[in-house]
Parts: C-alpha cells; sequence; structure tokens
C-alpha cells in the first residue's frame, strides 16, 4: 500500500478539491507510479481528519479523469495506462468546483450501457448525408421526440415546429435575449429587451443574460412564488422565472400566482421565459404542468438533460412561439451552426426506445430515498434549520437561524462532503451525489463541527 503525504488546508474550503489536486500532481509527476495501490478511502480520511465522504469524492473525481481505476474488491489504484495531460483532466483546481453544483444529479448514475447502445444504433444505420450540416434548430427526429415527452410529461402544448434543440437552458435564454435584443422582439417589434428575474435568483446566470442584451430587473420571490403585482410595476418586456421549483428556494408558483403571470403576459405582450430546469423530479405531488401548455403563445419552455442525465452532455430545449422558434433558430445559425447531430439522434432513439424513462423511474425513486434522508438527517441533527422547498427538484433551501454565517456555515458543511452554495440568510443543499448513509453521515458530522468550531456571526 502506498504512504501518502497530503497537505490539506482546511481554512480554504474544497477538500475533496485539494486532494484530487495534490493525488493529480503525484501522478503526473510519477511521485505514485502506474499501478499503484491507494490507501482505502476510509483510513485516509481518518488520516486527514476528514469525513469519508470527501476522499471518496476525490477519488470518484480522478477515476472519472482517468488517473485512477477502481475495482470492487481490488480497491483504487493509479490507472495502467498513460497519465491524462493537462488538458485532458476534466477538473482542474477552480474548473473542479465549476462544475460542482449543488443542483448536479448523480453522475455515477448516468446509464452508460443505454446511452452506449444508442450511439451504436446511430452510428450503425444513420445514412451519410445525415452527418451533414443540419437545421441549425436541430434535428427532426429529436425535435419529434422532445415534443411528444414534453406533451405528454409536461403538459406542453407544442408540435416539432415549435421545439428548438439547443446546448442547455443557459444557452436557450441566451439564445431568446440574443434574438430580442438584436432583431427586436419578436412578438411586439419592441427594442432592447427589459428582463425581469426572480430575486432572489441563480447568479450565474446573470452574466449570461447581460451578455446576450438583456437589462435585467429584480422581482421578490414570496412563498407563493414571483410577485406579480410588483413584476408589473418594472415595465419589463419578459420575465425569467422557475415556477416549477424556483431556484434556490424551492417554492412552487402557485396557482393564483400562475394566473396571474399569464394575465400579466396577456395584457402588456411580454414573454415569459420559464426555466424547467428540474422539474422531472417531483416528489410528493402531482406533477404541475408547465405554464407553456397554458399560453403557448406567450411563454418560452427551456429545459434540458442537465439533472436527467448529465450537464457535461450539453443537450436541452426550447419550446417557443413559432416567431419565437424562427428567431432562436436563425440567431443559432449565425452563432455555430448548431449542435453535434450524433449526440441528438442517440437521444432521439433514447426517448424512443423508452430508455429515458426508464432511467427517470428509476432516479426519481433513488431521489427520494436521498431527499428523505437529508430532510430526516437536518430534523434530527440541525433541527435549528428550516427546511424549504423538498417537493421537487435535486436541492433544499435551509434557512439558517439568526446570528448563523452562512459562509462559514456552508464551509463546514463542504468539509462533512455535502454539496453546498451559501445565500445570505441559508444555505442550498444538494441530495442527489450522496447515498443515503453517506448523507447522515455528513449532516451528523456537521452537527459536530457547528458545535465545535464558531459558525455564528
Ligand atoms: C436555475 C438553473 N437553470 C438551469 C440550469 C441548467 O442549465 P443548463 O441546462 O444549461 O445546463 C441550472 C443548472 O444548474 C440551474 O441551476
Amino acid at each position: 500500500m502506498t504512504d501518502l503525504h497530503l497537505v490539506v488546508d482546511r481554512s480554504r474550503g474544497g477538500l475533496a478539491g485539494q486532494i484530487a489536486s495534490e493525488l493529480r500532481e503525484s501522478i503526473r509527476s510519477g511521485r505514485l507510479g502506474r499501478g499503484a495501490r491507494l490507501p482505502p478511502s476510509r483510513d485516509l480520511a481518518r488520516d486527514l481528519g476528514l469525513s469519508r465522504g470527501v476522499v471518496v469524492e476525490a477519488y470518484e473525481q480522478l477515476v472519472a479523469e482517468g488517473f485512477l481505476e477502481a475495482r470492487v474488491g481490488a480497491g483504487t489504484r493509479v490507472a495502467a495506462g498513460p497519465v491524462p495531460r493537462p488538458e485532458e483532466g476534466a477538473a482542474e483546481p477552480g474548473a473542479s468546483h465549476h462544475g460542482r453544483r449543488p443542483t448536479s444529479p448523480d453522475l455515477a448514475a448516468f446509464p452508460r450501457q443505454a446511452w452506449l447502445a444508442a450511439i451504436r444504433h446511430v452510428l450503425a444505420t444513420l445514412p451519410g448525408d445525415c452527418l451533414d450540416y443540419g437545421d441549425p434548430g436541430g434535428v427532426a427526429e429529436l425535435r419529434e421526440e422532445l415534443a411528444g415527452y414534453l406533451r405528454r410529461v409536461r403538459a406542453a402544448d407544442t408540435d416539432t415546429g415549435r421545439v428548438v434543440v439547443v446546448t442547455g437552458v443557459a444557452q436557450g435564454l441566451s439564445l431568446v435575449v440574443r434574438a430580442f435584443a438584436e432583431h427586436g422582439d419578436p412578438l411586439a417589434g419592441g427594442g432592447p429587451v427589459l428582463l425581469a428575474v426572480e430575486e432572489p435568483t441563480s447568479p450565474r446566470q446573470l452574466p449570461l443574460l447581460r451578455r446576450a442584451g438583456a437589462r435585467l430587473v429584480g422581482v421578490p420571490v414570496d412563498a407563493e412564488g414571483i410577485h406579480v403585482t410588483a413584476l408589473a410595476g418594472t415595465g419589463a418586456r419578459a420575465v425569467l422565472l422557475t415556477p416549477a421549483h424556483h431556484y434556490p428556494t424551492g417554492v412552487v408558483l402557485s396557482p393564483r400566482r400562475r394566473a396571474e403571470l399569464i394575465a400579466w403576459a396577456a395584457d402588456t405582450g411580454a414573454l415569459i421565459l420559464e426555466d424547467d430546469y428540474d422539474a422531472e423530479f417531483r416528489f410528493d405531488r402531482e406533477p404541475v404542468g408547465c405554464l407553456q401548455g397554458l399560453a403557448p403563445d406567450r411563454v418560452v419552455l427551456a429545459g434540458s438533460v442537465s439533472k436527467s442525465l448529465a450537464p457535461g452532455l450539453r443537450l436541452g430545449w426550447l419550446v417557443a412561439p413559432p416567431a419565437v422558434a424562427a428567431a432562436v433558430r436563425r440567431a443559432r445559425g449565425e452563432l455555430d451552426l448548431g449542435s453535434p447531430v450524433i449526440d441528438q439522434y442517440a437521444l432521439a432513439r433514447f426517448m424512443r426506445t423508452g430508455g429515458y424513462d426508464r432511467h427517470l423511474r428509476r432516479m426519481r425513486r433513488e431521489y427520494r430515498r436521498r431527499r428523505d434522508a437529508l430532510v430526516r438527517a437536518l430534523a434530527e441533527q440541525l433541527p435549528e434549520l428550516t427546511v424549504h422547498g423538498i417537493s421537487a427538484g435535486l436541492h433544499l433551501y435551509a434557512e439558517l437561524p439568526g446570528g448563523w454565517d452562512a459562509q462559514r456555515t456552508a464551509e463546514a458543511a463542504r468539509t462533512c462532503g455535502l454539496a453546498v452554495d451559501p445565500l445570505p440568510s441559508g444555505l442550498v443543499i444538494g441530495f442527489a451525489r450522496l447515498s443515503e448513509h453517506r448523507i447522515a453521515d455528513a449532516v451528523r458530522e456537521l452537527r459536530a463541527r457547528t458545535d465545535g468550531q464558531n459558525v455564528w456571526t
């Protein structure tokens, strides 16, 4: 067994990333030779005084990058093959943290065999002509599958022509805003876009929206979702919201607010951008249909496989009124001529053969168990926290009591292996990536740490 000397700086946070980074360097420099056996995660965690989850996360990351190999019963070893060059490492320091969002799905559960079968089928059967430049709005087979799926699962009101394939919600929203900003409001012929966003909202999306040409105005969210009277007061021409499961607080837009919102859009001619980012995962109640199904000529629905399969696939969709769909398709053609076709055909095949539905059913059951484990552990160990937004999605929102410092609590939680983002008065905590057992351990450890160190302001 190789003896490891790792230096970890607890005050910096991102401990799994630090361990991964040290190991990566040791492998690159040859200090850890090919085939060298690493200590079991439990032993290394004990030596470093960290939770096992942190070490497991670091090992998993390096397995995914090709630096390590893990075999059941044989432990974890340095890979026998060539060491990935720096640019091949998926998660250099910084980049690694970039990918670690609390809302990310369990990437170990990616249906590799089924995806491989779909890719194999596509490569075996696709006529050569289909590999040419295609429709920048996406291949027709995938748009057709998506239209059927979204009608059935999200109660969308759509046909194939309204669906545009994009690389994700992020690009879809950028393209809509860009189409507005460059060509004028495709619905009403207006000028630059004053876009209302929820407050709080996902801070990661704001630079992207600004870059696409939006001027942003925040509108508060309360226990029923976005405040429509306040929205009307802004004079916005469009609004971006997460009605199925507000990011970050998890509020579901109430029926009353849905009706008010649609009435506002109809009265003012404004466009609603519906970010449906995690709507596949609804645990305690019947799925709430998308807003788009209620007002197909005023709503653009944006979704992706980033929560259902993996963010790295970069596959998503818009369902848009025909004029908006045409403007977005044009904008995509001018930007980069469209998405890779083999993956689009593979997703179409995966959906058509029932693989996508099966995967979602399996993950829904699994995530529900993990969510229950997190809710239970928080109630037992940290009853001071008030938990919100547990009916759907891959994260919950834990409100901190007065006097707790969100930043420091988040750092402590990360040290325990939890995926967390701090907000001014609470934490977004993801539950998709840890087993039930590890969730319980991590929360127990967080209790011990919050007792032992000062997380109060
Ligand atoms: C609020 C919100 N919308 C959308 C997404 C997904 O974006 P994309 O589909 O581009 O991966 C995320 C990802 O974390 C998110 O948090």
